[in-house]
């Protein structure tokens, strides 16, 4: 049998590994975006952002041959694709905003021919594929297909190998040549299901997290007004053999967590009445950050002005800044007071916020107080130059004195 060949659609955080693990499992891959200077850099054999372990599996591919393409003519003959793309939700309807999968699968399916697979890999909230894709298949059949993707960038490299996936097809032999193709690369459980169950599974698992965070986040507040301290009682509660309560932060944010369990939401507002509350505390958490920060700055003396954030990203070593509780606390004190704070980020080379410094020690001659919203490994390997600062830690991971924390 021929070996397969793959076209990957959206080189992003997801469709990139995805495309050079493939690739490196022995299958033949065009990486296809519309973004042409992304598809120049990447032919340049550079890589269009940070992630521990990438750079080798892509050094691999070159080797193996791996190609990339922006232009859509080049894959006329292709007969099986895997559609990575954007799904942001509508922040009024709360609803999926599906309009890249469908744009992507409708130029996808006006150049394949009959009886192609297109595999939807990008999240989408359960019925997606019915009510949005299915009906833009005509007279051409084709095979539709849910692989959703589970891996969590700053892991993406250990996890797109040992993680299990879910396939959801509607014929059980194209979800075998599916898994066949997945195989290549995943050492974890493949399971084979229906779309729409595939489609709920992704779902709810960042649901689930979002809620548990939530809970953690919640203790907080009410530890706060207790008087005891949140990480004595989370640490001594998960004792009980039944408890494992997660660690609390400045709220959540990234492409997933902070934005799937909207999709529940929107689509089931009677239903899903924990899901918003989960997400509404999680969202809360940077202005009560803020909150916390001013009765830290008053104690002290300290002006606003002198006030800085570490760490703009939503998650600890990585460049991936969507959606971050940083980002959300900037963007409220804009709204109330038309004002940024000083900021700085080791992990982003680019400026993406007003005030934003990008020398640390810049960073830390402008404030008297520094809000350390991510604990990239950088501030662990910095901690002495906080020396003299006000210190206020929502992650819990400086062990160094007078630091103020939940
Ligand atoms: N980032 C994560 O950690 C993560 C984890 C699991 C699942 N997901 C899901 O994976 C999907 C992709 O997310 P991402 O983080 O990789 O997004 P991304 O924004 O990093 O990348 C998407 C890419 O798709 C390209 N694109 C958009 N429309 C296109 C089209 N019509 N044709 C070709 N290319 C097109 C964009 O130019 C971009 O390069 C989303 O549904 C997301 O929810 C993301």
């Amino acid at each position: 049998m021929n070996k397969e060949k793959v076209v990957v659609v959206g080189m992003g955080y997801i469709g990139l590994p995805t495309s050079l693990a493939l690739t490196n499992g022995g299958i033949d891959v065009v990486g296809y975006d519309l973004d042409a200077r992304k598809i120049e850099t990447l032919k340049k054999g550079q890589l269009t952002f940070k992630e521990d372990g990438l750079m080798d599996l892509f050094e691999e591919a070159k080797k193996k041959g791996i190609s990339f393409t922006s232009n859509i003519k080049d894959l006329v003959n292709e007969n099986f694709f895997i559609i990575s793309v954007p799904t942001p939700y509508d922040k009024d309807s709360k609803k999926i905003d599906p309009s890249y999968v469908v744009s992507a699968f409708s130029s996808i399916y006006s150049i394949c021919p009959e009886g192609s697979i297109i595999v939807i890999e990008s999240t989408i909230s359960p019925g997606t594929i019915d009510k949005t894709v299915r009906p833009l298949v005509k007279e051409k059949h084709v095979n539709l297909v849910h692989c959703p993707e589970r891996i969590i960038p700053g892991n993406m490299v250990y996890e797109l190998k040992h993680n299990s996936r879910t396939i959801g097809a509607d014929d059980a032999e194209i979800g075998e040549r599916v898994k066949k193709v997945y195989s290549s690369f995943c050492e974890g459980n493949i399971v084979i299901t229906s779309i729409k169950v595939a489609e709920m599974t992704k779902v709810v698992e960042n649901t689930f997290r979002d809620i548990n965070i939530a809970y953690a986040n919640e203790l907080v507040k009410i530890c706060e007004k207790a008087g005891v301290d949140v990480y004595e009682v989370i640490r001594i509660s998960n004792a009980h053999p039944r408890v494992n309560i997660l660690q609390p932060g400045p709220g959540v944010g990234g492409h997933c967590i902070s934005v799937d369990p909207w999709f529940l939401v929107g689509d089931y507002p009677m239903e899903a009445n924990l899901i918003k509350q989960a997400r509404l505390i999680n969202d809360s958490m940077p202005e009560y950050v803020l909150t916390r920060v001013s009765k830290v700055a008053e104690k002290n003396n300290i002006s606003f002005d002198r006030i800085g954030i570490y760490g703009l990203t939503y998650k600890e070593n990585v460049d991936d800044f969507r959606e971050s509780p940083s980002l959300q606390m900037l963007e409220f004190r804009q709204q109330t007071c038309s004002k940024s704070f000083v900021s700085f980020d080791p992990m982003l080379e680019t400026k993406i916020v007003e005030g934003q410094e990008m020398d640390f020690k810049t960073f830390l001659s402008k404030v008297d107080l520094v809000i350390v919203m991510q604990n990239h490994k950088h501030l662990l390997d910095n901690k002495n130059l906080l020396k003299g600062k006000i210190v206020f830690d929502t992650k819990n991971c400086l062990d160094i004195d007078g630091v103020y924390k939940y």
